[in-house]
């Protein structure tokens, strides 16, 4: 049994306790810190936590606290950190790592030196349709991947600290582009440089210095490209979709609002049905087992058993870091309107890797380009020549 401590009882905060909490599960909370003590009250008594702190270090301090779960705003993640450090408490803490690459870097590092367990909680990399996809990538089900594009956009999120750039670090990007660039680094490879991005950011609709919506590429070493699709302005609820394209297959995920659960309701109840519905009458899409679907609880379960085991789990913050560089290069080329290379002075992955060349040969004197049998049942194949570079094509006539 793990004894937790919950900073933050806002939203995650308690999308956290509710994947923790209640489904038989051996861990506990047993520590709640917020900042409000109605707060951290409300909290304690809805999830059944003996001890709450109003003062953070005292929560992280607390003999029952074995493992810190970050659950703050993204301006106060370092300095939790750097106290559960201090008090050689484990750490997990949620997405983005941190606002910027430096500020991610000594988080990593202070961790890694104090010898404590650190772990990133990007719950998108646990779905049940990702790992699935995942795993599918894996064994080779799609081949080399090419192209892998994540997207997500919703009609912006729930409190004022997220909207100001400071607090928050940006706006879309940072909040949001932090899971859709971790999601094409998996399918593509984590141990993958990312070299350069180009982004195209604006502030459409909100009255913002940050941008509310943005779209990059990123591109990795081995000719991959990652992309992201961002948006603080998109209407309908939340879109969450995947894509990977690959050499032998391709994978589409939809994550929400297309996941096979259809509901219609004349709106006899205005409850909460799932996060950032808009409408609570008309076509509703609402998921089974939303804390499931969202990866909490696989993401909890990864994270445990590598604490147990003395191992790295899936999501470390050395993948924050690298995101958050990302982040970085995107922000800067939204300025430059030119690509930007990704600044990563810690790199753990490979390095020296360039497109590979898998032609396909026909025969001795030609690559195969395609082959494709026509509505008249011929089948044509397309043809370069290997010297001359000539483009051509035979017809197998049926
Ligand atoms: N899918 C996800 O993984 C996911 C989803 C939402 C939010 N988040 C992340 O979780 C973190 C918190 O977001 P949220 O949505 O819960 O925000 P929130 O505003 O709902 O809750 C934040 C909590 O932190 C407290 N707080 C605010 N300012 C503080 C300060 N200066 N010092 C100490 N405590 C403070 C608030 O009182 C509140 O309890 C952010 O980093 C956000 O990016 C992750």
């Amino acid at each position: 049994m793990i004894k937790l401590c919950i900073l933050g009882g806002g939203f995650i905060g308690r999308f956290y306790a509710e994947s923790l909490i209640g489904r038989r599960g051996k861990d506990e909370v047993k520590v709640i810190y917020a900042r409000r003590e109605e707060t951290a009250v409300r909290f304690a008594k809805d999830y059944n936590v003996p001890h709450f702190f109003t003062d953070m270090e005292a929560a992280i301090a607390h003999p029952e606290t074995e493992m810190v779960i970050i659950a703050l705003p993204n301006y106060v993640h370092e300095e939790a950190v750097h106290l559960c450090v201090k008090h050689k408490k484990a750490v997990l803490c949620t997405k983005p790592l941190g606002r910027t690459p430096e500020e991610a870097l000594r988080m990593t590092k202070a961790c890694e030196d104090a010898g404590i367990f650190a772990g990133y909680l990007e719950d998108l990399c646990y779905t049940p349709k990702f790992s699935k996809s995942l795993a599918s990538v894996k064994s080779g089900a799609i081949g080399r991947v090419l192209w892998a594009k994540s997207r997500e956009t919703h009609p912006g999120p729930h409190s004022d600290w997220f909207w100001d750039m400071e607090k928050a670090g940006g706006g879309a990007i940072v909040d949001m582009g932090c899971h859709c660039i971790e999601i094409s680094r998996n399918f593509i490879g984590k141990d993958i440089l990312p070299v350069e991005v180009m982004c195209w950011a604006d502030t459409q609709v909100k009255p913002i210095d940050a941008e509310d919506h943005a779209i990059g590429l990123v591109k990795y070493e081995n000719g991959a490209i990652g992309q992201f699709e961002v948006s603080w302005t998109f209407r309908g609820g939340m879109d969450l979709r995947d894509e990977v394209m690959g050499t032998e297959g391709t994978i589409w995920v939809n994550s929400w609002l297309r996941t096979g659960f259809e509901m219609f309701t004349s709106g006899n109840t205005d409850g909460y049905l799932v996060e950032k519905a808009e409408s609570s009458s008309g076509w509703q899409f609402p998921v089974g087992d939303e804390a499931h679907e969202l990866g909490y609880t696989s993401m909890f379960i990864d994270m445990f058993e590598a604490y147990e085991k003395g191992i790295q789990p899936q999501e470390t913050f050395y993948d924050g870091y690298v995101v958050n560089a990302i982040i970085d290069a995107a922000y800067k080329s939204a300025k430059t309107k030119i690509w930007e290379q990704v600044k990563l002075p810690e790199w753990r992955g490979q390095t020296g890797l360039t497109k590979p060349s898998v032609f396909t040969e026909y025969d001795a004197d030609h690559w195969l380009i395609k082959e494709e049998l026509l509505p008249n049942g011929d089948k044509k194949v397309i043809l370069k020549n290997k010297l001359s570079n000539e483009i051509l094509e035979k017809v197998k006539m049926s």
